[in-house]
């Protein structure tokens, strides 16, 4: 519902005043605080005046810059209509957390909230009121290099993930000074490009779209997320941001989303190139059609300027509503009361990187780092004599991308943080990430003979992830295995520890180490986390928010697949039956599944129980489950509760995640814990497009990864009648 202020000021507003609250501009249109079109930006044809009546800007922050901007800018504007400023503050906006791949890893929604809070303390600080997060895209092909802004492969996860990250980015509503509104994206389906390439069609059944990719945004929506954007892929045929089934009958009126729709980065120019458009004018016409609030950089919208006079009723009245909608996200953040937001120089000083945010980054660094392997060769003593290589051991590019307001300059690399940690600590690069020389390759296998142990540090830099990073190979590049091969041939224990943003074909690493810690990019204080989990200060928990891959061409590869008609079974059987569903050439299942992650406790599910195998119509499932830490050290785990259907109206997936739980246990604990799942826990997409929770047999499973797993039969009774919304 329109607030009173917005309606009051749409009615004095003129035609070109309400066009300009539509426009999005870069930073680059805002040069030493005041409006400026200089070099490249004159392309576009816009007026100064034009640019006084935008009504956002992204990539601008800071203080004073805010400030200065908002100052001049409110001089300018005839109603004194404040300026939005948004930005990607995606995993932190100074104090950098891990990746949201990494934050999937910890499977700690609190973890995912904290983060997002800071990262929205700090970002007010720094004059940002909109972040274009939580990215939400269910995500399968590791080859493409977003993955590492989503939490991975599974709806469940992704929808708790989303929902705390939204919490904690707008706290409570109304938004306060230290929080900010959250634009989850890329909607929708941007995860699915085919062959993993950016930017890529995507082309999905609307039933799979709806089961397993729509539910994330519908959460982050459920939350209150403030705005959405869409996604420059197409869907259902039509470019996501001209599609008006996607924006106006699902997003606007299914999942009730009142909010302001943002187009992606040129996302509206874009739908000439996919040939839906002929030219911007048409462009412009067909997004405003689908809903689209804001044209992000493609000046599609700055069109209706010069025909501002002869606009039929009905385009004026979608751009009333649209600016309708912008003006109350700017009554929302509170910008007719303070334009600033509180800013102050003072403010933003004590905020950024203060050490209770860093403290927030080093936790959840540790809560996302997943112990792959280990030959009892980890946790290291702090007098062992440590070989420390790798391209990633002495570097600040601990990160990862989208995080463009951290220093790598300034951030502790592995090195600094270990010769505070270990006794003796000899350092030798041995290669770059995609470079060998023979000297430095020597140096390393020098310093390797004469150690205790061997701590490499390989995977990709950062600039491989993230946006416009799609890549074909998924093995670590050949400089490194070479590295970590003349290693492993000294015989001492090796510790591979691995910097990636996406699941990487591990086969050869873990062939030649005792030991894989995957560190992700784990963040400002990435390196002092990755010694305590090294160190066994703290004892690593994470878990793979995505299948990691034997070889590339098993990709996508996931683990709530679907059985086929020709399932393997695991068994002998599988050799001898060709005609399985399967590769002549390699392994079907991954190298590390979903929800893998070791401790260095020895921890087990030692007992499912189904408190009522005969679930009916007004009963949740209720299980219990044991879990025993059989060591003498205190370990902290992730429970994780799957199911499958086993017949169903559409084909079911083997398994589903439908809860799970970080669970602390104190040495040789064991503990009872009763899960309660309610009924509609267990709905499926029917093929009318519907969600269902049918009547027949089910299969509880649990466990601490998703193929380790005990499993219990059950029954639904509930007559078909429940779990629709
Ligand atoms: C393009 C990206 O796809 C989107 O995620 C981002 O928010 C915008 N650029 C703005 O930087």
């Amino acid at each position: 519902m329109a607030s009173q202020t917005a309606k009051t000021i749409l009615e004095e507003m003129t035609i070109q005043e309400k066009i300009g609250q539509l426009i999005q501009l870069s930073g680059d249109f805002f040069q030493n605080g005041t409006a400026a079109i200089t070099g490249p930006l004159k392309e576009h044809h816009l007026s100064l005046e034009t640019i006084y009546t935008a009504g956002s800007v992204l990539g601008i922050s800071g203080a004073e810059r805010v400030r200065q901007v908002q100052t001049d800018f409110l001089k300018h504007s005839r109603l004194k209509i404040p300026l939005l400023f948004m930005a990607d503050v995606v995993h932190g906006y100074q104090t950098i957390f891990p990746i949201p791949l990494a934050l999937g890893a910890t499977f700690d929604p609190q973890t995912m909230h904290d983060t997002a809070a800071v990262a929205a303390k700090e970002s007010a600080a720094g004059g940002v009121h909109v972040t274009f997060a939580p990215m939400v895209d269910l995500v399968r092909d590791p080859r493409w290099g977003r993955v590492m802004e989503s939490t991975g492969e599974d709806p469940y996860l992704n929808s708790v993930m989303a929902k705390a990250a939204v919490n904690g980015f707008q706290g409570k509503l109304p938004l306060d000074a230290n929080h900010i509104a959250a634009c989850v994206k890329h909607f929708a389906a941007y995860g699915a490009p085919e062959a993993g390439r950016e930017y890529n069609t995507v082309d999905i059944s609307e039933w799979r779209f709806r089961e397993q990719y729509l539910p994330a945004y519908a959460a982050a929506i459920e939350a209150e997320s403030l705005l959405v954007m869409t996604s420059f892929n197409t869907l259902f045929g039509i470019p996501a941001t001209a599609n008006q089934k996607l924006m106006r009958d699902i997003l606007r009126q299914e999942l009730d989303f009142k909010g302001v729709l943002i187009s992606d980065w040129d996302a509206i120019g874009e739908t000439i190139a996919h040939g839906v458009a002929g030219n911007l004018e048409a462009a412009a016409d067909l997004s405003l059609k689908a809903g689209v609030d804001i044209d992000m950089m493609s000046f599609a919208y700055a069109k209706y300027l010069e025909k501002a006079a002869n606009l039929d009723e009905h385009t004026k009245l979608l751009i009333d509503e649209a600016v309708v909608r912008i003006l109350d996200l700017k009554v929302a953040l509170g910008l007719f009361e303070d334009p600033y937001r509180g800013l102050s120089v003072e403010r933003e000083a004590t905020t950024i990187l203060s050490s209770d945010n860093l403290h927030v980054a080093e936790q959840a660094a540790e809560k996302s780092m997943v112990l792959l392997k280990n030959e009892s060769v980890l946790p290291l003593a702090t007098d062992a004599k440590v070989a420390l290589v790798g391209p990633g051991a002495h570097t600040g590019d601990l990160l990862g991308s989208w995080s463009w307001q951290g220093d790598p300059q300034k951030t502790s690399s592995i090195y600094d943080e270990f010769k505070s940690r270990f006794k003796s600590v000899e350092y030798a690069k041995g290669c770059g990430f995609h470079a060998l020389n023979y000297q430095e390759l020597d140096q390393a296998v020098m310093i390797g003979r004469d150690s205790d142990v061997i701590v490499a540090v390989v995977g990709l830099p950062s600039s491989e992830t993230g946006e416009a990073t799609s890549l074909t190979q998924l093995t670590l590049p050949t400089e490194q295995l070479t590295l970590l091969k003349q290693l492993a041939a000294l015989n001492k224990p090796l510790i591979t520890v691995v910097l990636t943003g996406r699941p990487l074909d591990l086969t050869a690493v873990a062939a030649v180490s005792s030991a894989i810690v995957l560190a992700w990019y784990p963040g400002s204080r990435g390196a002092a986390a990755l010694t305590n989990i090294l160190t066994g200060e703290v004892n690593p928990s994470g878990k793979l928010p995505m299948s990691f891959p034997r070889h590339v061409g098993q990709v996508p590869i996931y683990y709530n697949h679907y059985n086929t008609g020709r399932p393997i079974s695991q068994t002998a059987d599988d050799d001898e039956n060709k005609y399985l569903s399967k590769y002549v050439d390699a392994k079907s299942e991954p190298l590390y599944p979903f929800g893998y992650g070791l401790s260095y406790a020895d921890l087990a599910v030692e007992q499912l129980k189904v408190l009522n195998p005969i679930v009916n119509d007004s009963q949740n499932l209720q299980v219990e489950v044991t879990i025993t830490n059989h060591s003498t050290i205190s370990a902290t785990t992730v429970m994780q509760v799957y199911s499958h259907q086993l017949v169903g109206q559409t084909v079911r997936p083997v398994k589903e995640l439908k809860y799970f739980e970080r669970l602390s246990l104190a040495p040789l604990e064991t503990r009872d814990i009763l899960v309660t799942l309610p009924l509609t826990t267990f709905r499926s997409m029917q093929s009318n497009l519907q969600w269902q929770v049918e009547d027949g047999d089910y299969t509880v499973m649990v466990g601490l990864d998703s193929d380790n797993v005990l499993q219990q039969p059950f029954e639904i009774r509930a007559n078909n009648k429940r779990g629709q919304e």
